[in-house]
Protein backbone atom coordinates (compact mmCIF):
# COMPACT_ATOMS: atom_id res chain seq x y z
CA UNK A 1 0.00 0.00 0.00
CA UNK A 2 2.56 2.60 1.04
CA UNK A 3 4.84 1.71 -2.08
CA UNK A 4 1.86 2.04 -4.27
CA UNK A 5 1.20 5.51 -2.96
CA UNK A 6 4.93 6.39 -2.98
CA UNK A 7 4.80 5.09 -6.69
CA UNK A 8 1.87 7.30 -7.43
CA UNK A 9 3.37 10.86 -5.73
CA UNK A 10 6.76 9.84 -7.61
CA UNK A 11 4.49 9.71 -11.07
CA UNK A 12 2.93 13.14 -9.69
CA UNK A 13 6.32 14.82 -9.06
CA UNK A 14 7.58 13.31 -12.94
CA UNK A 15 4.59 14.97 -14.60
CA UNK A 16 4.58 18.93 -15.77
CA UNK A 17 1.15 20.12 -16.60
CA UNK A 18 0.62 23.11 -19.17
CA UNK A 19 -2.75 24.93 -19.99
CA UNK A 20 -2.68 25.25 -23.86
CA UNK A 21 -5.18 26.71 -26.33
CA UNK A 22 -5.76 26.70 -29.68
CA UNK A 23 -8.71 27.05 -32.68
CA UNK A 24 -9.31 23.36 -33.24
CA UNK A 25 -10.31 23.26 -37.08
CA UNK A 26 -13.01 20.53 -38.37
CA UNK A 27 -13.07 20.46 -42.47
CA UNK A 28 -15.68 19.36 -44.65
CA UNK A 29 -13.83 19.26 -47.42
CA UNK A 30 -12.25 15.92 -48.22
CA UNK A 31 -10.55 17.20 -50.94
CA UNK A 32 -6.32 17.57 -51.57
CA UNK A 33 -6.64 21.84 -51.66
CA UNK A 34 -2.70 22.28 -50.94
CA UNK A 35 -0.50 20.90 -53.83
CA UNK A 36 2.37 18.83 -52.26
CA UNK A 37 0.98 17.47 -49.28
CA UNK A 38 -1.20 14.56 -50.01
CA UNK A 39 2.43 12.97 -51.60
CA UNK A 40 4.43 13.71 -48.39
CA UNK A 41 1.33 11.53 -47.08
CA UNK A 42 1.39 8.68 -48.93
CA UNK A 43 5.54 8.78 -48.38
CA UNK A 44 5.21 8.67 -44.61
CA UNK A 45 3.46 5.60 -44.87
CA UNK A 46 5.66 4.10 -47.19
CA UNK A 47 8.13 4.46 -45.20
CA UNK A 48 7.02 4.15 -41.58
CA UNK A 49 9.19 1.75 -39.90
CA UNK A 50 9.04 -0.30 -36.59
CA UNK A 51 11.94 0.61 -34.14
CA UNK A 52 11.34 -2.75 -32.15
CA UNK A 53 12.50 -5.37 -35.11
CA UNK A 54 14.15 -2.34 -37.22
CA UNK A 55 17.25 -1.89 -35.12
CA UNK A 56 19.55 -3.87 -33.33
CA UNK A 57 19.21 -3.32 -30.12
CA UNK A 58 21.88 -6.15 -29.18
CA UNK A 59 24.72 -4.48 -30.11
CA UNK A 60 26.84 -3.63 -26.94
CA UNK A 61 27.20 0.00 -26.62
CA UNK A 62 30.15 0.88 -24.17
CA UNK A 63 28.69 4.12 -22.47
CA UNK A 64 32.27 5.59 -21.81
CA UNK A 65 33.94 4.77 -24.99
CA UNK A 66 34.13 7.13 -27.83
CA UNK A 67 30.57 6.94 -29.38
CA UNK A 68 32.06 10.50 -31.06
CA UNK A 69 35.80 11.54 -31.45
CA UNK A 70 37.65 13.33 -28.54
CA UNK A 71 38.92 15.66 -30.97
CA UNK A 72 35.56 17.29 -31.08
CA UNK A 73 35.81 18.81 -27.91
CA UNK A 74 35.29 22.81 -27.28
CA UNK A 75 36.59 22.19 -23.63
CA UNK A 76 40.18 21.05 -25.19
CA UNK A 77 42.85 23.18 -23.67
CA UNK A 78 40.45 24.24 -20.71
CA UNK A 79 42.81 23.42 -17.70
CA UNK A 80 40.11 21.93 -15.07
CA UNK A 81 39.64 19.82 -18.22
CA UNK A 82 42.91 18.95 -19.09
CA UNK A 83 43.25 17.52 -15.31
CA UNK A 84 41.02 14.85 -16.01
CA UNK A 85 42.84 11.41 -16.01
CA UNK A 86 42.05 8.87 -18.62
CA UNK A 87 38.98 7.68 -16.07
CA UNK A 88 37.51 10.89 -15.66
CA UNK A 89 38.05 11.42 -19.67
CA UNK A 90 35.63 8.84 -19.98
CA UNK A 91 33.47 9.81 -17.80
CA UNK A 92 32.88 13.44 -19.47
CA UNK A 93 32.48 11.66 -22.89
CA UNK A 94 29.74 9.84 -21.30
CA UNK A 95 27.98 13.02 -19.75
CA UNK A 96 28.75 14.83 -23.21
CA UNK A 97 26.98 12.29 -25.18
CA UNK A 98 23.95 11.37 -23.21
CA UNK A 99 23.35 15.02 -22.81
CA UNK A 100 22.98 15.87 -26.21
CA UNK A 101 21.02 12.23 -27.11
CA UNK A 102 18.65 13.75 -23.35
CA UNK A 103 17.75 17.10 -25.29
CA UNK A 104 16.57 14.75 -28.34
CA UNK A 105 15.04 13.36 -26.30
CA UNK A 106 12.59 15.67 -24.74
CA UNK A 107 12.63 17.47 -27.71
CA UNK A 108 11.11 14.50 -29.52
CA UNK A 109 8.55 14.68 -26.82
CA UNK A 110 7.80 18.31 -27.92
CA UNK A 111 7.45 17.07 -31.63
CA UNK A 112 5.07 14.67 -30.41
CA UNK A 113 3.08 17.32 -28.25
CA UNK A 114 3.06 19.58 -31.24
CA UNK A 115 2.13 17.40 -34.08
CA UNK A 116 -0.60 16.16 -31.98
CA UNK A 117 -2.00 19.71 -31.94
CA UNK A 118 -1.48 20.16 -35.40
CA UNK A 119 -3.44 17.71 -36.17
CA UNK A 120 -6.79 19.78 -34.45
CA UNK A 121 -4.98 23.01 -35.60
CA UNK A 122 -4.71 22.69 -39.45
CA UNK A 123 -7.66 23.44 -41.91
CA UNK A 124 -6.64 20.98 -44.66
CA UNK A 125 -7.51 17.26 -44.60
CA UNK A 126 -4.36 16.29 -46.14
CA UNK A 127 -2.65 18.08 -43.55
CA UNK A 128 -4.31 16.61 -41.04
CA UNK A 129 -3.64 12.87 -42.87
CA UNK A 130 0.13 14.41 -42.46
CA UNK A 131 -0.06 15.65 -38.75
CA UNK A 132 -1.81 12.64 -37.74
CA UNK A 133 1.99 10.08 -39.39
CA UNK A 134 3.47 13.10 -37.69
CA UNK A 135 2.41 12.02 -34.50
CA UNK A 136 3.26 8.61 -34.87
CA UNK A 137 6.55 8.94 -36.20
CA UNK A 138 7.27 11.33 -33.41
CA UNK A 139 6.01 8.52 -30.99
CA UNK A 140 8.27 5.70 -32.07
CA UNK A 141 11.24 8.60 -31.76
CA UNK A 142 10.56 9.16 -28.22
CA UNK A 143 10.96 5.60 -27.95
CA UNK A 144 13.97 5.19 -29.64
CA UNK A 145 15.79 7.70 -28.20
CA UNK A 146 14.60 6.81 -24.72
CA UNK A 147 15.61 2.95 -25.19
CA UNK A 148 18.68 4.09 -26.45
CA UNK A 149 19.30 6.20 -23.23
CA UNK A 150 18.19 3.87 -20.61
CA UNK A 151 19.31 0.87 -21.72
CA UNK A 152 22.95 1.54 -23.60
CA UNK A 153 23.85 5.20 -21.80
CA UNK A 154 21.87 4.05 -18.50
CA UNK A 155 22.04 8.33 -17.70
CA UNK A 156 18.92 10.82 -18.60
CA UNK A 157 19.29 15.09 -18.02
CA UNK A 158 16.64 17.02 -17.53
CA UNK A 159 15.70 19.31 -20.60
CA UNK A 160 17.81 22.15 -21.57
CA UNK A 161 15.64 25.61 -19.92
CA UNK A 162 16.02 27.32 -23.25
CA UNK A 163 14.88 24.36 -25.63
CA UNK A 164 12.02 23.90 -22.92
CA UNK A 165 11.24 27.29 -23.17
CA UNK A 166 10.74 27.51 -27.06
CA UNK A 167 8.40 24.31 -26.64
CA UNK A 168 6.46 26.00 -24.35
CA UNK A 169 5.71 29.01 -26.35
CA UNK A 170 5.22 26.75 -29.47
CA UNK A 171 2.57 24.51 -27.31
CA UNK A 172 0.70 27.72 -26.21
CA UNK A 173 0.37 29.53 -29.36
CA UNK A 174 -2.94 29.66 -30.26
CA UNK A 175 -2.15 30.13 -34.04
CA UNK A 176 -1.17 26.85 -36.13
CA UNK A 177 1.33 28.73 -38.65
CA UNK A 178 3.49 29.43 -35.35
CA UNK A 179 3.27 25.71 -34.50
CA UNK A 180 4.81 24.80 -37.80
CA UNK A 181 7.32 27.82 -37.49
CA UNK A 182 8.35 27.00 -33.84
CA UNK A 183 8.36 23.27 -34.45
CA UNK A 184 9.18 21.88 -38.49
CA UNK A 185 11.04 25.03 -39.79
CA UNK A 186 13.11 26.31 -36.43
CA UNK A 187 13.18 22.73 -33.68
CA UNK A 188 13.32 20.23 -36.99
CA UNK A 189 15.62 22.66 -38.70
CA UNK A 190 17.71 22.63 -36.07
CA UNK A 191 17.50 19.03 -35.15
CA UNK A 192 18.44 17.89 -38.88
CA UNK A 193 21.35 19.65 -38.87
CA UNK A 194 22.49 18.51 -35.46
CA UNK A 195 21.44 14.94 -36.14
CA UNK A 196 23.47 15.06 -39.69
CA UNK A 197 26.53 16.30 -37.64
CA UNK A 198 25.91 13.29 -34.88
CA UNK A 199 25.53 11.01 -37.66
CA UNK A 200 29.01 11.81 -39.20
CA UNK A 201 31.04 11.63 -36.33
CA UNK A 202 29.20 8.84 -34.61
CA UNK A 203 31.43 5.87 -34.31
CA UNK A 204 28.95 3.25 -32.58
CA UNK A 205 26.38 1.64 -35.34
CA UNK A 206 23.53 1.24 -33.31
CA UNK A 207 23.18 4.98 -32.35
CA UNK A 208 24.28 5.86 -36.17
CA UNK A 209 21.59 3.53 -37.22
CA UNK A 210 19.10 5.13 -34.97
CA UNK A 211 19.95 8.31 -36.68
CA UNK A 212 19.84 7.55 -40.00
CA UNK A 213 16.34 6.44 -39.55
CA UNK A 214 14.74 9.30 -37.79
CA UNK A 215 16.43 11.86 -39.72
CA UNK A 216 14.37 9.93 -42.96
CA UNK A 217 11.30 11.01 -41.26
CA UNK A 218 12.50 14.39 -39.70
CA UNK A 219 13.14 15.35 -43.60
CA UNK A 220 9.91 14.86 -44.37
CA UNK A 221 8.32 16.68 -41.16
CA UNK A 222 10.41 20.29 -42.09
CA UNK A 223 9.09 19.84 -45.71
CA UNK A 224 5.45 19.40 -44.47
CA UNK A 225 6.76 22.86 -42.87
CA UNK A 226 7.20 24.40 -46.04
CA UNK A 227 4.51 22.77 -48.11
CA UNK A 228 1.74 23.99 -45.49
CA UNK A 229 3.51 27.16 -45.02
CA UNK A 230 3.88 27.98 -48.62
CA UNK A 231 2.10 31.26 -49.35
CA UNK A 232 0.48 31.74 -45.93
CA UNK A 233 2.51 34.87 -45.61
CA UNK A 234 2.19 36.52 -49.01
CA UNK A 235 -0.74 38.79 -48.46
CA UNK A 236 -0.52 39.09 -45.00
CA UNK A 237 -1.20 42.32 -43.11
CA UNK A 238 2.09 43.78 -41.93
CA UNK A 239 1.06 44.24 -37.86
CA UNK A 240 0.41 40.06 -38.09
CA UNK A 241 3.69 39.31 -39.91
CA UNK A 242 5.31 41.17 -37.09
CA UNK A 243 4.12 39.02 -34.68
CA UNK A 244 6.13 35.97 -37.08
CA UNK A 245 9.17 38.36 -37.02
CA UNK A 246 9.25 38.78 -33.09
CA UNK A 247 8.88 34.98 -32.75
CA UNK A 248 10.98 33.90 -35.43
CA UNK A 249 13.62 36.33 -33.84
CA UNK A 250 13.09 35.46 -30.49
CA UNK A 251 13.45 31.82 -31.36
CA UNK A 252 16.60 31.79 -33.21
CA UNK A 253 18.20 34.16 -30.23
CA UNK A 254 16.88 31.79 -27.57
CA UNK A 255 18.43 28.33 -29.98
CA UNK A 256 21.15 30.18 -30.46
CA UNK A 257 22.27 31.10 -26.97
CA UNK A 258 21.74 27.66 -25.67
CA UNK A 259 24.45 25.37 -26.14
CA UNK A 260 27.07 26.56 -24.28
CA UNK A 261 28.25 23.98 -21.48
CA UNK A 262 26.35 25.18 -18.52
CA UNK A 263 24.83 21.68 -17.46
CA UNK A 264 28.18 19.63 -17.96
CA UNK A 265 30.12 23.03 -16.05
CA UNK A 266 27.91 22.31 -13.22
CA UNK A 267 27.82 18.56 -13.01
CA UNK A 268 31.75 18.84 -13.26
CA UNK A 269 32.28 21.50 -10.55
CA UNK A 270 33.56 24.18 -13.02
CA UNK A 271 33.03 27.49 -13.05
CA UNK A 272 30.18 28.42 -15.32
CA UNK A 273 31.38 31.74 -16.62
CA UNK A 274 34.50 30.28 -17.65
CA UNK A 275 33.01 27.22 -19.86
CA UNK A 276 30.40 29.72 -21.56
CA UNK A 277 33.29 31.97 -22.19
CA UNK A 278 35.50 29.25 -23.62
CA UNK A 279 32.63 27.68 -25.64
CA UNK A 280 30.89 30.90 -26.93
CA UNK A 281 35.10 31.73 -28.78
CA UNK A 282 36.08 27.80 -29.20
CA UNK A 283 36.47 27.81 -33.20
CA UNK A 284 34.39 23.56 -32.77
CA UNK A 285 31.92 25.02 -30.60
CA UNK A 286 31.26 28.78 -32.91
CA UNK A 287 31.22 26.20 -36.26
CA UNK A 288 28.82 23.65 -34.02
CA UNK A 289 26.30 26.64 -33.25
CA UNK A 290 26.23 28.68 -36.38
CA UNK A 291 26.15 25.51 -38.53
CA UNK A 292 22.83 24.23 -36.67
CA UNK A 293 21.03 26.93 -38.57
CA UNK A 294 22.56 26.07 -42.45
CA UNK A 295 18.60 24.72 -43.20
CA UNK A 296 16.12 26.55 -40.83
CA UNK A 297 17.75 29.98 -42.48
CA UNK A 298 17.37 29.23 -46.22
CA UNK A 299 13.91 27.66 -45.34
CA UNK A 300 12.81 30.84 -43.81
CA UNK A 301 13.88 32.97 -47.18
CA UNK A 302 11.73 30.36 -49.07
CA UNK A 303 8.62 31.41 -46.81
CA UNK A 304 9.36 34.61 -47.34
CA UNK A 305 9.97 35.85 -43.73
CA UNK A 306 13.59 36.66 -44.28
CA UNK A 307 12.04 40.36 -44.01
CA UNK A 308 14.79 43.62 -43.52
CA UNK A 309 14.32 42.88 -39.49
CA UNK A 310 14.61 39.23 -39.67
CA UNK A 311 17.97 39.64 -41.85
CA UNK A 312 18.89 42.14 -39.32
CA UNK A 313 19.12 40.14 -36.24
CA UNK A 314 20.39 37.14 -37.95
CA UNK A 315 23.06 39.01 -39.42
CA UNK A 316 23.96 39.83 -35.60
CA UNK A 317 24.18 36.41 -34.72
CA UNK A 318 26.19 35.75 -37.68
CA UNK A 319 23.27 33.04 -39.58
CA UNK A 320 22.50 35.19 -42.09
CA UNK A 321 25.30 33.60 -44.64
CA UNK A 322 23.51 30.42 -45.54
CA UNK A 323 20.28 32.33 -46.68
CA UNK A 324 21.42 30.79 -50.20
CA UNK A 325 22.22 27.62 -49.44
CA UNK A 326 20.32 24.43 -50.58
CA UNK A 327 17.89 23.83 -47.59
CA UNK A 328 17.71 20.14 -49.11
CA UNK A 329 21.76 19.42 -49.74
CA UNK A 330 22.11 16.99 -46.75
CA UNK A 331 18.67 14.82 -47.65
CA UNK A 332 19.67 13.94 -51.62
CA UNK A 333 23.49 13.31 -50.11
CA UNK A 334 21.60 10.76 -47.74
CA UNK A 335 19.40 9.41 -50.14
CA UNK A 336 16.44 10.97 -48.88
CA UNK A 337 15.08 12.97 -51.35
FE1 LIG B 1 11.18 13.49 -34.37
FE1 LIG C 1 9.94 15.45 -36.35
Amino acid sequence: MTAAVNQLAQLDRELETILTSFDTNYTWNYGSVKEGLRDLYERAKRDQWNSTTQLAWGTHVEPESEIIPSVVNPLAGYAPFEKLDAKERAHFRHAQISFQLSQFLHGEQGALLVASQLVGGVPWIDAKYYAGSQTMDEARHVEVFSRYLHQKLEWEWPINPQLKELLDATLKDSRWDFKYLGMQIMIEGLAMAAFGNLYQLCKEPLLKELLLYVMKDESRHVAFGVVSLDGHYADMPANELRDREDFIIYAAELMRNRLVGSEIARAFGWNENEVRDLVLESPVGKMFRSMLFQRVVPNLKRLGLLTPRVRDAFAKLDILRFENDDPDKQDRELGFA
